[in-house]
């Protein structure tokens, strides 16, 4: 049997890892300022984490959610602290589209409405209302197609009031992104977040904030959304979340009461996935690597910042973007040449996404990378 082509991949094979590092099957060792898109957290085979899902196998890997499961309680107790949204209530699933899946079905259910709004250039997910909430029509089934999602401009303020004036009474969410991740790394200003709270306000709607890149501590607060000083009524999480282990989940404000039947699972919140998570918010929470992320996400943006080639260096924590437009080939230099691995979006933009415990002496591989990089480059005029 043949895989399924789904994606360009890398001439590279991943065959161990460990903090920043990884290495390939020939014993060649890689920096990982990707972390497999924003996956690794608390860094590769973080030796708490490997202990915690070890002990956790050797006991119980699996039970349904048809009995109690207190490491369930646990997770979320823990999550209400290192999280601050403490009167928020916890339902767990798989990945990041089901999170939103499930945050938008949610706030359909809790309105009784149909109309969504989603943003261009945003990426909320695969399945079917996440893809259809996605604003790019290549990844859009013709049976993901629907009239319920609307889009507006990301950041515009004036649409977003005229939008809200028109259709408000009858939109069940609002979802979003704090920072646009698939989109390039873009922030929703301030004043874009607050306008959508306002909204959401006045007419009733849910406003959904996807955290599933730009939360769990990347950008130095737990949630990006935090820094605009707005509450969301529904945080979508998966990614960071496990370290690698798959688990997705959303946080729902308590004024949205569950009913039985709204929402259900077969996998979510088994044991295995909150012992991983659970391990990861310890290491968070222990290791203080929100400000880690904040510290270090400064460091890189000031360094990158002096290399004239790099355009826009922006970003916030460890969530950063950078344009390339001389240096199509950048990406591919640092990782054939000079063994670093980076993410990327469309239009040459660089993304850099490292565990929050990055040190900086693994930033200066990075650094000392581009710079050899530019001095082989002949100076563009
Ligand atoms: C902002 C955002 N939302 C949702 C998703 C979908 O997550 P998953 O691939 O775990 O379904 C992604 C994945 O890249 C994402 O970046």
């Amino acid at each position: 049997m043949n895989l399924f082509d789904v994606y360009p991949l890398n001439p590279v094979a991943i065959d161990r890892a460990r903090g920043s590092f990884v290495w390939d099957d020939e014993g060649t060792r890689y920096l990982d300022l990707y972390g497999g898109h924003a996956v690794i957290s608390i860094g590769h085979t973080h030796p708490h984490y490997v202990d915690r899902i070890q002990r956790q196998l050797n006991k119980l890997g699996f039970y349904s959610n048809s009995v109690i499961i207190p490491l369930q309680e646990e997770l979320a107790q823990l999550l209400g602290e290192v999280s601050g949204k403490t009167a928020y209530q916890l339902f767990l699933c798989n990945s990041g589209a089901e999170a939103n899946e499930n945050a938008i079905k949610l706030a359909s259910f809790h309105t009784r409405r149909r109309k969504v709004l989603a943003f261009r250039s945003g990426f909320h997910g695969r399945t079917s209302l996440a893809v259809a909430a996605t604003d790019n029509p290549a990844i859009v089934a013709p049976v993901n197609e629907t009239d319920a999602i609307s889009f507006l401009p990301f950041n515009d303020v004036a649409a977003l009031e005229v939008w809200f004036g028109l259709h408000g009474d009858s939109c069940a969410a609002v979802i979003t992104e704090g920072i646009q991740g698939v989109g390039g790394i873009r922030e929703a200003s301030a004043e874009f977040l607050t306008a959508i709270r306002k909204g959401c306000n006045q007419h009733g709607a849910v406003f959904i904030a996807d955290s599933v890149q730009c939360g769990y501590g990347r950008s130095g607060s737990f949630f990006s959304h935090d820094q605009a000083g707005v509450e969301a009524d529904i945080y979508t999480m998966a990614k960071g979340m496990g370290n690698g282990f798959p688990i997705g989940g959303i946080i729902v404000a308590p004024h949205i009461r569950p009913k039985h039947g709204m929402l259900g699972t077969t996998f979510g919140g088994n044991p295995l996935a909150c012992a991983a998570a659970i391990a990861v918010l310890e290491v968070i929470r222990d290791e203080n690597l929100l400000q880690n992320a904040a510290t270090v996400g400064n460091l890189i943006r000031e360094q990158l910042s002096a290399f004239a080639q790099l355009k826009n260096v922006r970003g916030k924590g460890l969530m950063i973007g950078f344009d390339t437009p001389e240096h199509p080939e950048l990406r591919r230099q640092l990782l054939q040449e000079h063994h670093i691995f980076t993410g990327e979006a469309k239009g040459n933009v660089v993304r850099l996404l490292p565990a929050l415990n990055i040190k900086p002496t693994e930033v200066s591989m990075l650094t000392g990378a581009l710079t050899s990089i530019f001095e082989k480059v002949p100076k563009l005029s």
